[in-house]
């Protein structure tokens, strides 16, 4: 039965090249592909299924549910981190599926010590250290102490360490960029003389794998440039380009007269005769109601602005006296058409967000057709 509606399309060519591009740059370093938020709304299994083979072995989601579908897409995968707070309830399938969490606290670290030991296993864990991003795991340095008392815990086997930046602006705020590093490797020799032996150490997200090569440690975790943002045309390091593309269908066009109201509260009235579109897609798909008067979408081969307001499963736009354009044909919401480019950065400016959120925004109701490899 058909709905007339939007679908969203992955170009796993373009994943492909972000990946090496990305892996190129950081040379020995490992590469954790972060892929919670169902791969940041690109899917998770698929996504997770393609890196795999293009020979990505580390992985790092949110939720010990998104491990196992981790473990199930890409069976070869060295590493499987979970960046949440895993809890003892989870341990029989963490230790049956490889899976490792991060360990937050001793409180957490004494559950999972306990599950592994009623499950008869030894549970791989790397301890999150909070270098200033005041969010999960033990604070630095105050709470490294208690941070090395899991090493001597049973059924764990810790065997790494990482932290997460609050920021990376080695030029605008060198001072609390570099303070988080700094506090990160003093706590190093810490921790790892109570592990024993060195740790598996990584720090760095997209940003700083882009802008601090001195923060690459072991591995870096890497979401948002895989996915083809906040690399652009004018980093040195290494470039990504967009891998979602968004697209719908116009459903009924309207020559309109001057003066014609659009849309709930009449918020928009055409100046001059046009043609009006409307397009299957609205803020229930997760094109946010902020686009309404603000956004562009690419139809017969040109920009074309949203008018009036985005209601809940259409928007209506405006064409333009003698667009050509004509039910059925297909229009842009995110990505390329003829020589016109929209991506998530432009929504997301429209929008007062960033585009992590224009991504993982739309609805996962939405169709994704997996195209390029
Ligand atoms: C702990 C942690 N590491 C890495 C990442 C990946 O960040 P980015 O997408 O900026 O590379 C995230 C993303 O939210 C995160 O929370």
């Amino acid at each position: 039965m058909s709905c007339n509606g939007s679908w969203v399309e992955v170009d796993l060519g373009q994943l492909r090249r972000n990946a090496a591009a990305v892996q190129g740059a950081l040379g020995s370093t490992k590469l954790i592909a972060v892929v919670k938020a169902d791969a940041y709304g690109h899917g998770l299994a698929r996504t997770a299924g393609a890196l795999g083979r293009f020979g990505v072995k580390h992985f790092a989601v949110a939720y010990a549910a998104e491990a196992l579908k981790v473990r199930a897409s890409a069976p070869e995968a060295e590493l499987i981190l979970v960046l949440g707070v895993a809890r003892g309830g989870d341990v029989a399938r963490l230790l049956a599926d490889r899976i490792m969490p991060v360990v937050v606290s001793m409180e957490q670290a004494r559950e999972l010590s306990a599950a592994a030991v009623a499950a008869g296993g030894r549970l791989g864990v790397h301890l999150k250290l909070d270098a200033g991003m005041g969010r999960l795991g033990f604070i630095c340095p105050d709470e490294v102490g208690e941070a090395t008392a899991v090493c001597a815990l049973p059924g764990l086997k810790v065997e790494g360490v990482c932290a997460h930046f609050s920021m990376v602006e080695p030029e605008r705020k060198p001072a609390m960029t570099r303070g988080q590093a700094d506090k990160f490797l003093r706590a190093l020799p810490v921790v790892e003389a109570a592990a024993g032996g060195r740790l598996f150490r990584h720090m760095s997200s997209s940003r700083a794998a882009l802008l601090l090569p001195e923060c690459d440690f072991d591995a870096a975790r890497a979401g948002i440039v895989l996915y083809g943002y906040g690399a652009g045309e004018e980093e040195r390091r290494f470039r990504t380009q967009p891998v979602m593309s968004w697209k719908s269908r116009v459903i009924q066009v309207k020559r309109a007269p001057a003066g014609f109201a659009v849309g709930y509260y009449a918020s928009y009235q055409t100046a001059t005769p046009t043609d009006l579109a409307v397009v299957s897609c609205g803020y229930t798909d997760g094109y946010q109601r902020h686009l309404g008067n603000r956004g562009e979408v690419l139809a017969g081969g040109r920009r074309c602005p949203v008018v009036g307001r985005v209601s809940m499963n259409w928007i209506t736009v405006d064409l333009g006296p003698d667009s050509g354009v004509k039910p059925g044909d297909e229009v842009v919401l995110m990505g390329r058409q003829g020589g016109e480019e929209i991506w998530g950065d432009e929504l997301a400016r429209h929008c007062s967000t960033i585009a992590y959120e224009i991504l993982t925004g739309v609805s996962r109701q939405i169709e994704r057709r997996y195209v390029g490899e």
